[in-house]
């Protein structure tokens, strides 16, 4: 029989061992997915297992998963690991408490307050509000859903005819922008899609016609989603501008920085983000560049007041006591939601305001120097200058998707790919300090000797092999 602490300290020990694996084995075998339930003997057993076993059990399939956190980690706009973060994330499950409400989850509900204010404050929304989404999707949705009860006062109660609202993101938005105009009512052809400079920045001349022309056309406009790193090429929509546009037209800016938010860490980046302070809203994903395990996504409002009157309901059974202030759940969609905050607040103390502003000029200057060497390369060519933290790379010769492939099947690299003006390129995620000089030219020779091998003929091996963890996010 084991014993609470017995298994609680082999956790640790097989926690450990996974680092382990990470280091010896970053790019693992790929599994064909019809046969892992066999081999890896998922099955749900009529009968239990000893706690121990099947411990064990989880071990093991966790090092049979793709290694996200190892250090041949390029493919999303997350990776690495702050072991503080992930411990007290872990802490934070063996508590489990639903930050709901005071009456459960105590001064965790003002931690989580404490980092929502800290990062408002950042964007300059001292007089702001927060809630923390699982993953900035669910952010940008709520953002959405309230920007909607705002433009039309009657949706809350009766809903919305989608086909007369419209909302605007650049055509390099993230896809969850299209899905939260599906969620909240609008459809996805209520997203309109506004073009963009040769950067990938939103143009805010197209967005300010087309505003007028739908306005001319009795639709109304909800939301203008104004992106700052974009998902491919980490671009930033010009904030002021767009900020200039809707006020023009009184319309709901919502700024989507789950990517590029971490950038008002650094007094060197910030700038990226100038304007910011006049969104109405914004989503930051800790998840992504500040390194918080999955997920925890703060969605920031510039006024208080909006998430309640917009997600707020009355529940006897549950909303008993205490200010509404410090029931966090009446401002959020949620009923349930996991203490996502404990994580980030651990983080930030373990770093501090001057650690969080280096971990992001050590990216940056990452993604500089990768950028560097992609330009001074023979062959490889550096797509564009990168203007956050993902670097894009030409592969003369060579399909991008198949170099990512054949990296991912030859068990050395794993990153992923995009497009760029309609053409494929490999995108460079620059997520994870730990990434030294040594791993950013072993990421440039690997992709280089990739594209030489498939330019010169790829034998049929060469082929698109399944199993690669895919594309970005
Ligand atoms: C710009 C942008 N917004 C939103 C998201 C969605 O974030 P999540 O995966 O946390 O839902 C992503 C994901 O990569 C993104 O790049």
């Amino acid at each position: 029989m084991t014993t609470d602490a017995e298994l609680l300290a082999a956790v640790g020990r097989l926690a450990a061992r996974l680092l382990r694996s990470e280091g010896s084995e970053p790019v693992r075998a790929a599994w064909p997915a019809t046969e892992v339930e066999s081999a890896l003997g998922l099955a749900l057993p009529a009968q239990g297992r000893p706690a121990g076993e099947v411990l064990a059990s989880v071990a093991a399939l966790l090092e049979a998963a793709p290694a996200m956190a190892g250090p041949r980690f390029w493919n999303q706009l997350f990776g690495g690991r702050d072991l503080v973060a992930t411990a007290a994330d872990m802490l934070a499950s063996v508590a489990n408490h639903s930050l709901y409400t005071y009456r459960a989850a105590g001064p965790l509900v003002v931690v989580e307050q404490l980092v929502l204010a800290r990062m408002a404050a950042l964007a300059g929304f001292d007089a702001g509000e927060g809630t923390i989404c699982p993953g900035g999707s669910v952010s940008n949705l709520c953002a959405v859903v309230i920007a909607r009860g705002e433009a039309i006062a009657a949706s809350r109660e009766e809903g919305v005819d989608g086909r007369a609202c419209r909302i605007y993101a650049s055509a390099e938005a993230h896809y969850s922008v299209r899905k939260a105009a599906m969620t909240a009512g609008l459809g996805r052809n209520g997203c309109r899609d506004i073009p963009c400079d040769a950067q990938g920045r939103m143009d805010p001349t197209a967005l300010d016609a087309a505003l007028t022309e739908d306005r001319a056309a009795g639709l109304t406009p909800v939301l203008v989603a104004a992106t700052a790193g974009t998902t491919v090429r980490g671009a930033f929509d010009p904030l002021p501008a767009i900020a200039d546009v809707c006020a023009r037209h009184g319309v709901w800016l919502h700024v989507d920085a789950a990517f590029g938010g971490a950038m008002l860490l650094s007094a060197q980046t910030r700038g990226l983000l100038a304007g910011v302070e006049r969104a109405d809203s914004l989503t930051w994903d800790a998840h992504k560049v500040m390194g918080v395990p999955l997920l925890c996504s703060a969605l920031l409002m510039r006024r208080r007041g909006h998430l309640a009157a917009q997600l707020g309901e009355t529940a006897d059974y549950l909303f008993q006591c205490d200010d509404a202030e410090l029931n966090p759940g009446t401002r959020a969609l949620q009923c349930g939601r996991r203490d996502d905050a404990l994580k980030l607040w651990a983080l930030w103390q373990h770093q501090g305001d001057a650690g969080l502003a280096a971990r992001v000029e050590t990216l940056r200057a990452q993604a500089l120097r990768l950028s560097d060497l992609a330009s001074a390369h023979p062959r490889l060519q550096l797509a564009e200058a990168p203007p956050s933290l993902t670097v894009c790379l030409r592969t003369p010769g060579a399909d991008a998707a198949a170099v990512c492939d054949l990296l991912a099947a030859e068990r050395r690299q794993l990153v992923g790919h995009g497009l760029i003006g309609g053409e494929r390129i490999v995108r460079v995620a620059i997520v994870d300090p730990s990434h030294d000089e040594a791993a950013l030219h072993a990421l440039i020779n690997d992709i280089d000797d990739a594209t030489q091998r498939l330019a010169l003929g790829p034998p049929q091996t060469w082929a698109r092999l399944a199993g690669h963890s895919g594309g970005l996010s």
